[in-house]
């Protein structure tokens, strides 16, 4: 089995591990243009951002040739994933790739301008995260199926979501508006962390036009100098059995 991921925090890397098999990072597979994967079965594992998924991975699943019996697509979210399913679906499809089974593990939600991490963290036994990643690697195991059903209120939706896309919600020149603060002892994690090779630091931390408003490099600084105006508060998440280091290989 391979997995395909792509983490900013850990979630999704921490869901891949528990699934098992051979672990690939998105943004390396991207970057090398090692384009096709083959195996008995083969899994995508990634965050939902803005209700669909990251820039990156629907580049991705828009290159990719995938030879497998069982394709998986796993999402993890924080508050709600909508039309996610959907999205997932019609992108497999444009690249003539069927989802077997499809799912969606709730946990902590990074989404920084919107929730307050500490609160988060206070609420996250409820979600009983263990059990939602146990029951998916049971039906990953047994091949099990879910059907995507694609209604005309679905289509609708994701048509007003692409009409909406021409100003689009994450933005490739997001980063440029982030705020580094004299905390900031340019050890050049950030650079590390950021799975688009969007940052460069020199005298300090530029940077580029294609950020991917993942967070990485908020949520991983170990300075916690990165910060956003819109942010609820200045505190930060990585997944509890994720390391930095980890972030570090998967990213850079
Ligand atoms: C830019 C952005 C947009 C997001 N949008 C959503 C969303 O629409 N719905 C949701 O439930 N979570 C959303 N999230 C939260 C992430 O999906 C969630 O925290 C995920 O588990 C992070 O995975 P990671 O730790 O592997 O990076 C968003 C996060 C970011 C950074």
């Amino acid at each position: 089995m391979k997995i395909c991921y792509f983490t900013a925090t850990g979630n999704c890397l921490y869901v891949a591990k528990r699934i098992g098999g051979e672990l690939l990072s998105i943004p390396q597979l991207m970057r090398n243009g090692q384009l096709e994967i083959c195996d008995d079965a083969v899994g995508i594992v990634c965050p939902v951002y803005a209700v669909e998924m990251p820039m990156m991975v629907r580049e991705f699943l828009a290159k990719v040739k995938i030879k497998t019996d069982y394709f998986f697509f796993i999402y993890t979210y924080g508050m709600g994933y909508a039309e996610a399913f959907a999205h997932a679906d019609m992108a497999a499809r444009a690249n003539g790739l069927k989802i077997d089974y499809i799912h969606a593990i709730q946990m902590v939600d990074n989404y920084l301008p919107v929730f307050e991490m500490q609160n988060q963290l206070d609420t996250l036994a409820a979600k009983n995260v263990e059990g939602q990643i146990d029951a998916v690697c049971r039906d990953i195991a047994e091949r099990k199926h879910t059907e995507i059903v694609i209604t005309a209120e679905i289509e609708a939706e994701i048509a007003k979501y692409k009409a909406m896309l021409a100003v689009p919600i994450l933005r490739k020149d997001t980063a440029k508006g982030y705020i580094v603060t004299d905390q900031c002892i340019r050890c050049g994690i950030c650079a590390k962390v950021c799975p688009a090779n969007n940052i460069t630091v020199t005298d300090k931390v530029y940077f580029s036009d294609h950020c991917e408003v993942c967070y990485a490099c908020l949520h991983n600084c170990p300075q916690n100098a990165i910060h956003m105006q819109n942010e609820q508060s200045s505190v930060r998440f990585r997944n509890e059995h994720i390391k930095l280091k980890d972030i570090i290989l998967a990213n850079q």
